[in-house]
């Protein structure tokens, strides 16, 4: 029994390793093949969104789980309508409750969060959205370091240039990464289902 405390503090010392390894897993930016990681994932500054049921759309609503964001327009002719049905093929692929899908729209003046929730679940009801007034759409969207411009047309007609990149956030709320069109599915699959798990 000489070599039990010998022993024990192996064991120590191995479980504190252990322990070490595992917190440097959690901070460490995630593997990213189709896009790019942020070296040191950035903060998301405070922001006032409302969510496509009426509800306030808070940064605890980022919190504990991985997000996949574009930003958008529901009139939108082409770039939406695809990537919207992309993220709902995602979804349905990947299946994680740690990870959720956010359009948030750059249309405010249309797209009501009505109008939005009527649009996402045409694709898929699980898809979250979320807008806000036209200067609180356009902070949030500067702190993702996305921007959107409306091209004046006649009436009702006008159309929205906006980023057609996924932003990758963190369970932390924290900007972790970047996808840039073109998406190919395959390749965001693989990266997503490589996320650590929550
Ligand atoms: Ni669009």
């Amino acid at each position: 029994m000489r070599h039990a405390p010998v022993a024990i503090a192996i064991l120590a010392a191995v479980a504190v390793g252990a322990g070490f390894a595992l917190r440097e897993r959690a901070a460490a930016p995630p593997t990213l093949r189709s896009g790019t990681a942020l070296p040191v994932p950035a903060p998301i500054a405070d922001f006032s969104l409302t969510g496509q049921d009426g509800q306030p759309f808070r940064r605890d609503d980022l919190e504990g789980r991985w997000t996949l964001l574009f930003t958008g327009f529901t009139h939108c002719p082409d770039v939406c309508p695809l990537t919207v049905a992309s993220m709902a093929e995602l979804r349905r692929r990947l299946d994680r409750a740690d990870l959720q899908f956010l359009f948030v729209s750059v249309d405010p003046e249309r797209d009501s969060p009505e109008v939005i929730r009527r649009y996402l679940a045409h694709f898929d009801p699980g898809l979250r959205g979320a807008t806000g007034t036209r200067p609180d759409v356009d902070r949030f969207t500067a702190g993702l370091g996305l921007a959107q411009v409306v091209n004046p047309g006649v009436g009702d007609e006008y159309t929205v240039d906006h980023s057609t990149a996924f932003v990758l956030i963190d369970p932390e709320a924290r900007r972790a990464g970047y996808f840039s069109a073109p998406h190919a599915l395959e390749a965001l699959a693989a990266d997503l289902t490589g996320l650590p798990r929550r």
